[in-house]
């Protein structure tokens, strides 16, 4: 037994030194990049023109592979089991924080099986319906899912996405659970929610704002302190009378445990310059959001980031009871 731990042991330094080795002339081949999301939705997007941005600075290409469903956690524990080697990546959000309470059950430990390599943005959350939904602000909104709290129905990525997240912080602040229906990504749910299948959603700017400004969808509110210079005529949760319902979901990029270090700070480094790839910066501003200062794309400041944000929405998912599994 002694000889067979030794011979593993060895076996692993020679697997993690190769790659470290193989860190000196990364990247070689493809990257892939996954979402933990449906295509076409927000962090999709995001990762998208991120990605872009980065194959041209490492002069390799990336490919984003979709993986949705469990609210972001079946994407997570497939790179948490990936090769070390810094060609599979996450790109995951502030559902990596909730899902670390919300899922009693999950398939990694999310504090110790990745590595980090950035901030990549923080994107502000608005409240919608389809556009022939009768009430005309959020104060007729609250008063009409109110009195309909067993017909009017939620869409929602998955318990644990930021779309489910901002649908508990609404039925909390009105008071009234509602009827929540999931999806694998706020992508296929909007397809529902402009064919007016579905009533309401709570979702992030990148994937709402083309349809407010088009009018193909209502839009009530904005969840941040000021309204956005993309949505003017959006009021923000406080002027619509909900004080206090404020949330922007933060997205960071990972490695699975192992990848090199060397890896780890080239892709931080690529990162920090896509964040300031012109076209980056251009389309974020339309979707309503801002790249994440060089300072807060580095390993460090994501690992403190998930940190706090674990310890800040444990007491909150934990008092509320409501677990995935
Ligand atoms: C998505 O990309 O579909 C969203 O990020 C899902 C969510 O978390 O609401």
């Amino acid at each position: 037994m002694k000889k067979l731990l030794a011979t593993l042991a060895v076996a692993a330094s020679f697997t993690l030194a190769a790659y470290s080795a193989d860190a000196q002339t990364y990247p070689e081949r493809t990257i892939t990049v996954v979402v933990p999301f449906a295509a076409g939705g927000p962090t999709d997007t995001v990762t998208r023109l991120v990605a872009e941005a980065m194959s041209k600075d490492l002069g390799q290409q990336i490919v984003v592979e979709n993986v949705g469903g469990a609210g972001g956690t079946l994407g997570a524990g497939r790179v948490a089991s990936a090769d070390p080697d810094g060609y599979t990546l996450l790109l995951h959000h502030i559902g990596m924080s909730t899902s670390a309470t919300l899922y009693r059950k999950l398939a990694y430990d999310t504090l110790n099986a990745f590595e980090y390599v950035g901030l990549v943005t923080e994107v502000p959350m608005t409240i919608v319906a389809r556009k022939d939904l009768e009430p005309a602000d959020l104060k007729s909104l609250v008063e009409y899912a109110k009195a309909n709290k067993d017909t009017v129905t939620v869409a929602n990525a998955g318990i644990g996405a930021a779309s489910h997240l901002c649908g508990m912080l609404f039925m909390s602040a009105i008071d009234t659970p509602l009827v929540t229906v999931p999806y694998k990504g706020t992508g296929p749910a909007m397809t529902d929610l402009l064919g007016g299948q579905v009533d309401i959603m709570c979702d992030q700017t990148t994937n709402t704002t083309k349809q407010i400004l088009g009018g193909t969808i209502k839009a009530y509110a904005v969840t941040t302190p000021k309204r956005l210079d993309v949505l003017p005529d959006v009021p923000t949760t406080d002027e619509g009378g909900l004080p206090g319902m404020q949330v922007a979901i933060w997205h960071g990029l990972y490695a699975p445990k192992g990848t090199p270090t060397e890896i780890t700070e080239r892709l931080s480094k690529s990162l920090q310059v896509a964040l300031k790839d012109p076209n980056v910066v251009a389309r974020f501003a339309e979707l309503g959001t801002t790249p994440s200062p060089e300072a807060d794309a580095t390993p460090a400041a994501l690992k403190a980031k998930l940190e706090s944000e674990i310890t800040r929405w444990q007491p909150i998912i934990e008092a509320a009871g409501q677990y995935a599994d």
